[in-house]
């Protein structure tokens, strides 16, 4: 890609930028790669809006490459670490290894509550980092200025380079035009289905026992490996033809098998997990439940973590709020409404 070549001459100077950067919720579920953070399958999502991280990032022409991080207001060595190693691949921006890197940043909701902070924290380091390095040379303006900052994000952690849009976004090669394994596009959807809902239950906000990168990397020995991969694909066109008809019906069947799918895989791994909860369980035959008897359009999905997330249109937001007041706030430690955002902003 020309934009990533662009920056091998590159001479650090000072600059600092503030982004706010979106969380993202997968409607079809990265899970598995090729290579060097490259999807095995297409994946699309929904950006959110409440769930954000707001990052400051200061760079110094001299540091030798040494970053250092503020999460919250305090110092965090666990997480400059993180960065120092995700700098170290970028072999394509050199200056990296010569300039000094501070970072201060927070999200808007609980680390741990099965909200990825790493799509919101990574696309934010990433926008800052892209701003820095189109501000030296000189192309603040430039079209390509988000594909460059997905592509970066893609390459902190997968999901996070769905979050530098707003909307729905894809990220994979597929038959879609403009896709690429190598940054998220833009994708539009239904007018009847722009305006989605997202109550996440947190039914329990305990730190997972197996990280994501843990469970992406299970998937290359895994025995449904090649089964779960055409399944993704299917589901995305399914998915992709659900969301631009409005068909909100095969839009939760998908969804939910999506989040089904994905904790299958975690169970029927070589090194078998659970990361669902008892209420996670109950949770989903409440909603099964209530779809029966109301017939309302209310579906769930599931991240890598026990916590519910409820995906429904602003029509029944009264329905949905009684229901989850009186059926679902009784098992979990707290809900957070959020729906679709416009995506990352500079403040
Ligand atoms: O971006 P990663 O490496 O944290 O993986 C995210 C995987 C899921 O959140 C489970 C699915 C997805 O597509 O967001």
């Amino acid at each position: 890609m020309s934009f990533v070549t662009d920056f091998q001459n590159l001479e650090p100077g000072a600059f600092s930028t503030t982004w706010r950067s979106p969380s993202n919720i997968a409607f079809v579920k990265y899970w598995g790669k090729k290579g060097h953070q490259i999807p095995a399958n297409p994946s699309l999502s929904m950006t959110l809006k409440n769930c954000f991280t707001e990052t400051r990032v200061a760079f110094s022409p001299e540091g030798d490459g040494n970053v250092e991080l503020f999460l919250e207001g305090e110092k965090s060595e666990k997480f400059a670490l993180k960065i120092k190693k995700y700098l170290d691949t970028l072999d394509e921006v050199p200056l990296l290894k010569k300039v000094g890197i501070k970072i201060e940043t927070r999200n808007t909701f609980p680390h741990g509550t099965g909200i990825a902070s790493s799509a919101s924290g990574l696309s934010a380091f990433a926008l800052g980092l892209t701003d820095y390095l189109y501000h030296l040379k000189g192309k603040s303006e430039a079209s390509d200025f988000f594909q460059c900052a997905s592509h970066f994000s893609r390459l902190a952690s997968g999901s996070a380079c769905r979050s530098v849009y707003g909307g729905f976004t894809t990220w994979g090669e597929c038959h879609l035009p403009k896709t690429s394994d190598l940054f998220a596009t833009e994708f539009k959807v239904h007018d009847d289905l722009s305006d989605l809902l997202d109550s996440i239950i947190v039914v329990s906000s305990e730190e997972k026992a197996v990280s994501s990168t843990a469970g992406h990397g299970q998937m290359s020995k895994h025995f449904f490996a090649e089964a779960r991969f055409e399944q993704a694909r299917e589901n995305f066109q399914l998915m992709v033809k659900a969301l631009t008809s409005g068909d909100i019906e095969l839009m939760g069947k998908v969804l939910e098998s999506e989040a089904l799918s994905l904790h299958a895989m975690m169970l029927s791994s070589s090194d078998p997990y659970i990361l669902m909860r008892p209420q996670t369980l109950l949770g989903i035959e409440k909603i099964w439940k209530m779809r029966r008897e109301t017939g309302l359009p209310l579906y769930f999905t599931l991240d890598a973590g026990p916590n519910l997330h409820l995906i429904y249109p602003r029509q029944i937001e009264k329905e949905v709020k009684g229901f989850i007041e009186t059926d679902l706030k009784p098992i979990s430690e707290k809900v957070i409404h959020d729906e679709v955002g416009m995506g990352p902003i500079r403040c």
